[in-house]
């Protein structure tokens, strides 16, 4: 039995689409920082710099996401999960699967916690850290949250012009919000460290690793923080010695992690919450019409997902038609194995072919 031979096509990008999707991301946050700041007339004009920042580097995420949506692996699950999702029978089935695994995976992380203790922690510190400094300094640069003195009652939050609660300046939830930014660089300086520390340590991760890749992320998070903290130690303990500068380079160090954020590691941000849908076609394909294995008779997997693989080999430009008229991916992983070592145990026949009788595809 042969398999035909394998070529491979490298997938044709086309850029014109996803610059597109950028731009109409970029233009949708400009319209929602002012509208969301009432005109702007919420929006603190010194904050600029890291306003038009994040407007690129949004567009340049929504951008190099639609350019990795045209992958073949990735359309199809990210079709097919939109899809399975909207199914009207089963759409609160599928929010509930959705849920459980945005729960595992993306709260609690637990597949990271299967690694080791020490790389789950490194990761929650992390990750909480940026969530947390992200959710309170992006609302308050764009102008949609912002304070305003009462007398003596202390300041009152605004969202997006709407006031909210009063909070007392000795409150303890008053100084733990005040505080935030400052718990969260604690979190991520010591989650960046645990994780220089494995990377510096582990014969694994040295084999592997690369500076630009693995340690530049780090060291640009540990800046932003470290200048964060500075900024706070200025202003509290040094009557704001140096407080421009830091804050100039505080202000630097982020607009460079927001431009990387598309093209390094941290794009695993927003790429992988996506397996959400992936694990949401691995769930409903076990309730649907089954494969059989054409060797063995077994049923191994849903034929929506073996019909999806298919399309997506042959996208890719592999060619697995076999003599029988079967494709390799239509039997079960251990015939597919034992196939593919008869294909191979058949070869020498083959090249012998070739030497004997010249090239086969020259006949
Ligand atoms: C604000 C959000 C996030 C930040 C700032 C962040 C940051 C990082 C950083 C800096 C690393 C490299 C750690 C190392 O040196 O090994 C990393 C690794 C990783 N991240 Fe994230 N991440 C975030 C969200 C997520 C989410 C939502 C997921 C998946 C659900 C995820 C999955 C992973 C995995 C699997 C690794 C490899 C961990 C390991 O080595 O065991 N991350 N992340
Ligand atoms: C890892 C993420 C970040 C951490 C740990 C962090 C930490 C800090 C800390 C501790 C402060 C000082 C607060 C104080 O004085 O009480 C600060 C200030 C500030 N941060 Fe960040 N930050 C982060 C990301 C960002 C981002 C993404 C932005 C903008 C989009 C930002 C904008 C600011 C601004 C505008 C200030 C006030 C500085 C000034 O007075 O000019 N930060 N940050």
């Amino acid at each position: 039995m042969a398999i035909a031979a394998q070529k491979y096509h490298p997938v044709k990008v086309s850029y014109a689409h996803p610059t597109l999707i950028g731009i109409v991301a970029s233009a949708v946050l400009t319209a929602l920082v002012i509208v969301g700041s009432r005109n702007l007339e919420h929006f603190d004009s010194a904050l600029f710099g890291y306003t038009i920042a994040s407007v690129v580097a949004f567009g340049a995420i929504a951008f190099r996401y639609a350019i990795w949506l045209q992958r073949p692996a990735t359309r199809t699950y990210f079709r097919r999960g939109l899809q399975l999702f909207f199914q009207r029978k089963k759409f609160a089935a599928n929010a509930g699967n959705a849920a459980t695994t945005a729960a595992t995976n993306l709260v609690a992380q637990r597949f990271i916690f299967k690694r080791g203790t020490m790389r789950w922690l490194m990761h929650f510190l992390i990750m909480w850290g940026c969530i947390i400094a992200a959710a309170i300094t992006f609302p308050l640069v764009f102008g949609w949250v912002h304070f305003e003195l009462e007398g003596d009652l202390g300041y009152r939050a605004y969202l997006f012009g709407f006031p909210l609660s009063v909070m007392q300046g000795r409150d303890v939830f008053a100084w733990i919000v005040f505080h935030g930014l400052d718990f969260s660089a604690v979190m991520v300086i010591a989650g960046c460290a645990i994780a220089i520390h494995r990377r510096l340590k582990d014969r694994g991760a040295i084999a592997l690793q690369s500076f630009l890749l693995d340690f530049t992320p780090h060291l640009l998070l540990i800046a932003i923080s470290v200048s964060g903290l500075m900024l706070t130690a200025s202003s509290l303990w040094f009557a704001g010695y140096m407080y421009s500068f830091v804050a100039l380079v505080h202000q630097a160090t982020v607009i460079m992690t927001l431009f990387f954020l598309p093209f390094g590691k941290l794009f695993h941000i927003v790429q992988r919450p996506a397996s959400i849908g992936v694990e949401l076609y691995q769930k409903r394909s076990q309730e649907m019409p089954q494969a059989v294995c054409p060797r063995c008779r077994t049923e191994f997997a849903g034929q929506m997902w073996i019909d999806d693989l298919k399309k997506v080999v042959g996208d890719l430009g592999f060619d697995y038609r076999m003599e029988n008229g079967n494709t390799l991916q239509d039997y079960c992983p251990r015939c597919k194995r034992i196939v593919r070592g008869l294909s191979y145990a058949n070869l020498p026949q083959a090249q012998e072919k070739v030497f004997v009788g010249g090239r086969a595809d020259e006949k």
